[in-house]
């Protein structure tokens, strides 16, 4: 038995199927366990090393361990400790890093995970504009919280026939109750959108979404339908709070905002702010902001662990790297390098393609057009693509086997073989068109 199969076989035995949260379970049998990581690479405890575009779903902007970002985590814990429920010098200097990058954001509150930011955020938009209802994108993803919890059925839905998808939790255990104050609309669509406005004028709290789908293959918004999503917030005093907890000092240094020009008015940021650390936030207009604290009537957010000094020293080094060094620059230069290699590759394999996104976080979609929605992702070629995947993974490059998560880029891309790549795309796709 392999020493994977061992340490899986031990796991089962003391975790609900043998992992630590639902996400890496790939099997009783292609589970992965790690044993060290580097710069791009990851080897698993069989010793195969893989060149990895997963990054951990999105946070690894820089490279595994860092020696810059690792060396100022040690000397906040080395000074301070992690952490002492008081605060430091810190909070105030990493929250002045990200004003200097995403020059929307007048104030901020740090959050440990993804899901607790945008917990803080809706919560923030609720005690703001005293309104409770809140809409979502369908396709997008926003943490495990019970009211994000739900999606459309697209894997249970036919394309071609005229039934709506149905509205269903992700899984067990959440309550029906907690849909009831959640609307969901189509990215692009402006019918819809006006609708919601119509439907949901003096109720509608906020608008959630990512402007790139980081949890739909990268699928994008376009500047026109989110530019009237953002003036029909601000007509009918809705808020609108963009989820940057993928995009956020990934695809550019202020973030998707910066692409779009189109500015929030709260956002979420997590992943690539820490390099891997798990720290997190939520800001915005100084006006919204201020309704967050224990006065009469603040909106409640704290935490035992916010802002610990793990969190923020790691947060404090990358930022300082993000803005002073070109890291954005070369994550741009290899991924459109890399897009491009798999572009010739499934053109010599006559393969309707399409890649979404920016190059620090590009979808394929086996499709002849760029999807514009959740739906369109729906007619790709996902079963393909699923094959291409795994024939990747089998040739040492690690990706996630479901075109609804993109390829993600980090520095310390820059050093790899392209051709050694190109060739390993080639043999892949081929063999995924052979097999059924
Ligand atoms: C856009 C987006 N928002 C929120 C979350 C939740 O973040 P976390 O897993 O850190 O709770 C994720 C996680 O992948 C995400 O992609």
């Amino acid at each position: 038995m392999n020493q994977q199969s061992a340490l899986m076989t031990e796991a089962l035995k003391h975790m609900p199927q043998g992992v630590a949260e639902n996400y890496r379970y790939w099997g009783d049998t292609k589970t992965v366990f790690i044993k060290s990581a580097k710069g791009c690479e990851l080897t698993d405890s069989d010793g195969k090393t893989y060149v990895d575009f997963r990054l951990g779903y999105g946070p690894i902007i820089l490279g595994y361990r860092d020696q810059r970002v690792d060396q100022a985590v040690i000397e906040q814990i080395t000074r301070r400790g992690t952490l002492s429920g008081f605060s430091t010098e810190l909070d105030t200097e990493v929250v002045c890093q990200i004003k200097a990058l995403c020059p929307n954001i007048d104030k901020i509150r740090f959050a440990n995970s993804g899901t607790e930011a945008i917990m803080g955020a809706v919560r923030t938009a609720r005690g703001f504009t005293g309104r409770d209802r809140i809409a979502i994108v369908e396709g997008g993803f926003h943490g495990l919280h019970d009211e994000m919890m739900w999606k459309s059925d697209l894997e249970n839905w036919d394309p071609t026939g005229l039934v709506e998808p149905g509205i269903v939790p992700f899984g067990a255990g959440v309550p029906q109750r907690s849909r009831e104050l959640l609307d969901i609309i189509r990215l692009n669509d402006f019918e819809l959108l006006e609708q919601l406005f119509v439907a949901r004028s003096d109720t509608l709290a906020a608008v959630v979404l990512e402007p790139i789908i980081g949890n739909a293959g990268s699928i994008a918004a376009t500047p026109a339908w989110l530019q009237r999503l953002r003036d029909l917030c601000s007509q009918h005093g809705a808020l609108l709070i963009l989820d940057e907890v993928k995009t956020g000092f990934r695809v550019a240094k202020g973030g998707a905002q910066a692409l779009y020009g189109v500015h929030a008015d709260l956002t979420t940021y997590a992943k690539a702010l820490g390099n891997g650390y798990p720290v997190a936030a939520f800001g915005g207009r100084a006006e919204v902001m201020d309704v967050v604290g224990s006065h009469a009537g603040g909106v409640v957010h704290g935490g035992t662990y916010t802002a610990n000094l793990v969190a923020l020293g790691a947060a404090h080094a990358t930022l300082k790297i993000l803005a002073q060094t070109d890291a954005l620059y070369t994550i741009d230069q290899v991924g459109s390098r890399i897009r491009d290699l798999l572009g010739r590759v499934f053109l010599a394999a006559s393969i309707e393609h399409a890649f979404a996104g920016p190059a620090a976080m590009f979808g394929i979609h086996f499709t002849p057009q760029v999807p514009a929605n959740y739906r369109d992702w729906r007619m790709s070629d996902t079963e393909l693509y699923r094959r291409f995947a795994w024939e990747l993974i089998e040739r040492g490059v690690m990706l996630e086997p479901d075109s609804r998560e993109p390829w993600f880029i980090c520095e310390a891309h820059q050093s790899v073989d392209f051709a050694w790549l190109e060739d390993m795309a080639t043999r892949s796709i081929q063999a995924a068109q052979r097999s059924p």
